[in-house]
């Protein structure tokens, strides 16, 4: 195994979810000192085993005096990942600008909250890789509030990297539907869940939900010094759902 982040320290958000674990244990198997930030402290805390470099702090990253008093005392960080997020879905007519502002809020504002909060302790040399998703380009009835939080994350992503270059790279990945508890949580109990699970598959030209799995070597990929030459880029990872 590689250890591409020795002596590295990472920030992940959203780090008690089903991505963002996987992205956590890969980032400590390859030597960094990982910082996992989650609303949910219950799946968080479990994550903390004796003799790995994790620490979890339970952040909500809507709350925007949480997170700068966090960025205020964190020491130099390299990796920033954003991968908290919130799946909504619902004609336009029944999302209630409640729901609206909670999508975006904590997709894009927390994304920024936690990038501009970490900014004076990216060390030169770190990138950011936000978890963005297909549905910020594709178009499908129901996911308003949920693409527009995620284009407008691809956007932040690029403005970000004019603005952190030439020290940090930032880039964003858009991953298809994976077979993840976001999805399960969402359509369990909806008449239609077996429906909507075989249209998102088949969406895609591999006929298939993509695995959390799949995307994390991408992600650790433009984390590293591997990717140096890559910075504000918006990366598909979706079995070609988005190649049209
Ligand atoms: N699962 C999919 O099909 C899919 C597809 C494309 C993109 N994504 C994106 O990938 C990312 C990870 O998704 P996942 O499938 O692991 O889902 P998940 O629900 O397992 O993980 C999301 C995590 O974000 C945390 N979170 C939510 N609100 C928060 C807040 N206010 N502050 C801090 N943490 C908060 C949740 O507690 C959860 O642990 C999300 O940004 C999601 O939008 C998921």
């Amino acid at each position: 195994m590689s250890a591409r982040f020795e002596g590295k320290t990472a920030v992940v958000t959203g780090a008690s979810g089903d991505l963002g674990r996987l992205l956590c244990t890969a980032l400590l198997d390859e030597g960094a000192s990982v910082i996992g930030l989650d609303i949910d402290a219950t799946r968080g805390e479990q994550m903390v085993e004796a003799g790995r470099a994790f620490t979890f702090r339970q952040l909500d990253v809507t709350d925007a005096a949480g997170v700068e008093a966090f960025g205020r005392a964190c020491e130099p960080v390299d990796v920033l990942i954003n991968a908290a997020g919130v799946i909504s879905y619902a004609p336009m007519g029944e999302t209630t600008v409640e729901e609206w502002d909670r999508v975006l809020g904590i997709n894009v504002r927390g994304a920024f909250l936690v990038t501009k909060a970490l900014e004076p302790v990216l060390r030169e040399g770190g990138a950011v890789v936000n978890i963005s998703s297909s549905a910020a380009v594709r178009a499908g009835a129901g996911w308003s509030a949920y693409s527009t939080s995620k284009a407008g994350l691809v956007a932040f992503s690029k403005v970000a990297a004019a603005e952190l270059a030439p020290g940090v790279r930032v880039n964003v990945v858009c991953p298809g539907a994976l077979d993840t508890q976001m999805p399960h949580r969402l359509l369990d109990g909806h008449p239609a869940k077996d429906e909507v699970m075989t249209q998102m598959a088949q969406a895609s030209m591999l006929g298939r939900l993509g695995e959390a799995a799949e995307v994390v070597p991408l992600c650790l990929f433009l984390a590293s010094a591997e990717a140096s030459l890559i910075t504000g880029a918006s990366i598909a990872i979706d079995g070609g759902m988005t190649a049209w």
